[in-house]
């Protein structure tokens, strides 16, 4: 078990760049898989869970060169090309590898088995495999498929029109790929907009995607997908705990490199920026189909505001850090419509109240969000990660301004989507150690 201890007092200055973007990495792995031809994936993020989904494919008879930990060359196997593997299919902690692959392998011609960690099996699995039942396939779970381990037979799939209950790209992003092997168009209607990474990859390898306004559709492919050379935009999801860590430590200036600005990911800054965050875009690019920009972020005097509706998808994993941010603005912050947060690695709601208060924060959980009152003082504590890559770092950017040291216990779980985060925050200044 690993630990990080961190202390207040110092500012964070410099540049830096962040890991590859987590659901890229993984889409770029499997959609490569399903190509013809090589892809070439550059800035692939070597994290816990995108090493999962590597395992999943070669499993699948996918052969996957690693020529550097963030380098990837996969061969591709064209849309029928995968093969029957010889063991349960482990996806680890990873969400996305098991729901993006059950949407996957409903349509093959072989059985599959899927499973994951204690914690992967909590996660509710029936909000993929409903739909994908309404579709034809044949998928056996926990609890009539409430949850994994997950088992697959072959089956005829026909199109679906599909209405989400909740906007999840992960629940889009079976349901697409799925289609790829149905008879008929599959058409998934999102209540909100969801993150938009595998209709834009999907269709830049040619398959058969289209997206009008909040409906999105696909089918069978009627000429193989075209294998890419992908550049990964760093994660903006891992890039908000250096934002907030920027806005709210004395004196701090940091320019974060090469981050992936798409619209449907971009919430947390504007949440930031309405609390009176100063943060800045320069050099606007795009990378791979993807936007791309330098942020530059200042410390800052936060105000509260209250957060909602649709703005609450584009920033679903930033709330641990953005409730970090709220206990050092002033006034009120409200979160709300994130009953979602139930669902995540933890219950994210309960998680980051219990954890924050240890550290003398006022945050109150509601059923689908959570109160904050601050400026509040924070005094270091010893506090844990549950298992929780997210709220790992939150608290630890929490330590960053909290009196005294903290101690963040259960810390290795950083990797699953940010290795390397406690050597960046240190190279940028923070009084931060790291012990096994
Ligand atoms: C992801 C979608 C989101 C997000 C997760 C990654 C993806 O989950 O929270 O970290 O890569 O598609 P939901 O689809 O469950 O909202």
């Amino acid at each position: 078990m690993t630990q990080i201890t961190v202390a207040s007092g110092r500012a964070l200055t410099g540049a830096c760049t962040v890991p590859g973007d987590k659901s890229i990495s993984h889409r770029a792995v499997m959609f490569g898989s399903i190509a013809e031809g090589d892809t070439v994936i550059h800035n692939f993020l070597d994290g816990g869970d995108c090493r999962s989904t590597i395992a999943v494919m070669r499993g699948l008879g996918v052969s996957i060169d690693v020529i550097a930990p963030t380098e990837l060359v996969v061969h591709g196997r064209g849309v029928e090309g995968l093969q029957e593997p010889a063991d349960v299919l482990d996806c680890g902690n990873s969400g996305t590898t098991i729901r993006l692959l059950t949407g996957l392998l409903v349509g093959q011609q072989f059985p599959t088995f899927l499973n994951g960690t204690a914690q992967i099996r909590r996660r509710p699995m029936g909000r993929i495999v409903r739909p994908l039942r309404g579709m034809g396939a044949d998928i056996l779970g926990r609890q009539n498929g409430e949850y994994a381990p997950i088992g697959i037979r072959p089956a005829r799939l026909r199109g679906l029109e599909y209405t989400l209950p909740v906007a999840s790209a992960q629940v889009k992003s079976a349901l697409l790929l799925a289609g790829l092997y149905a008879h008929g168009l599959t058409v998934v209607i999102e209540p909100g907009p969801a993150r938009d990474h595998t209709e834009r990859m999907l269709a830049a390898m040619g398959a058969p995607i289209s997206v009008y306004g909040n409906k999105i559709s696909s089918e069978r492919p009627q000429t193989p997908l075209r294998s890419l050379d992908i550049t990964v935009p760093g994660d903006l999801s891992s890039a908000a705990f250096l934002l907030v860590a920027g806005a709210i430590t004395p004196g701090s200036r940091l320019t974060l490199q090469g981050v992936g600005v798409n619209p449907t990911r971009i919430g947390i800054v504007e949440a930031l920026l309405e609390m009176g965050a100063a943060i800045r875009f320069e050099n606007p690019r795009e990378e791979g189909g993807e936007p791309v920009a330098d942020l530059v972020v200042e410390t800052s005097a936060l105000r509260g505001a209250t957060f909602g509706g649709q703005q609450i998808v584009t920033m679903i994993d930033e709330l641990p850090i953005l409730a970090v941010a709220a206990t050092q603005a002033a006034g009120r912050t409200v979160v709300r419509d994130a009953h979602e947060l139930r669902v995540k690695e933890t219950d994210r709601i309960a998680s980051t109240v219990g954890e924050l208060r240890k550290l003398g924060a006022r945050i109150e959980p509601t059923a689908d969000g959570f109160i904050i009152e601050g400026p509040t003082p924070l005094t270091g504590a010893p506090v844990e990660s549950q298992g929780d890559h997210r709220l790992a770092m939150a608290m630890t950017v929490a330590g960053l301004v909290a009196r005294g040291q903290t101690v963040v216990y259960g810390a290795e779980v950083t990797g699953d989507s940010f290795p390397g985060f406690e050597v960046t925050l240190q190279a940028l200044g923070a009084d931060l150690s790291v012990a096994a």
